[in-house]
């Protein structure tokens, strides 16, 4: 179910696409889904892998009913915890995040967002993000790294860059 007021309401977005077609799908464990929008990837994620759990963050409402709508229809509510930002418990380590960022919000924005989630992960866990290489796929790598994050290119497809970040010491 999607719905106007939230990000590509009538269809999967491109980059959504390419980032579940190339980035590894988590086995097991808690992932987070950072601006999940109405749910694509942590739907998508909580119905393939049976023992993975998602949070699907987003800062919109409508899109967090739209997730619980969605995992309800899939049967996977047990297993997709959609939650605003400052709903997540703080002591929750992720074994992965995914990510189809808002670049929309402008630099300083992403950036405070990634600084706030990327720490959240567990010591060998990794971050998938897609950014479309016209809006700053290759700049968003750049930053990442000045940070102390190793950020590589994963893989590319009709224009998008998926990013596999971790942290410096795991690789
Ligand atoms: C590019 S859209 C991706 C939506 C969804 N994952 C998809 O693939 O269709 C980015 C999403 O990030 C959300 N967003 C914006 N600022 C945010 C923030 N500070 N924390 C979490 N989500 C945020 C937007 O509301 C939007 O739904």
């Amino acid at each position: 179910m999607v719905s106007s007021g939230v990000f590509s309401p009538n269809r999967l977005d491109a980059g959504t696409a390419v980032l579940l077609k190339k980035a590894p799908r988590p086995g097991r464990g808690v992932f987070l889904d950072l601006g999940c929008g109405y749910g694509p990837i942590s739907c998508v994620f909580a119905h393939q892998s049976p023992k993975v759990t998602m949070y699907a963050v987003d800062v919109n409402e409508r899109a967090l009913e739209l997730v619980e709508e969605n995992a309800r229809i899939l049967e996977v509510s047990d297993r997709v915890i959609a939650a605003k930002p400052d709903g997540v418990p703080v002591d929750v380590v992720f074994d992965g995040i995914y990510s189809n960022p808002p670049i929309h919000v402008g630099k300083e924005a992403l950036h405070e967002m990634l600084r706030l989630w990327l720490p959240r992960l567990g010591p060998d866990a990794l971050a998938w993000l897609v950014v479309a290489r016209h809006l700053g796929g290759d700049s968003l790598r750049d930053w990442l790294e000045a940070e102390g994050w190793v950020a590589e290119k994963y893989a590319s497809q009709k224009g998008y860059r998926i990013l596999k970040v971790g942290r410096a010491e795991t690789e």
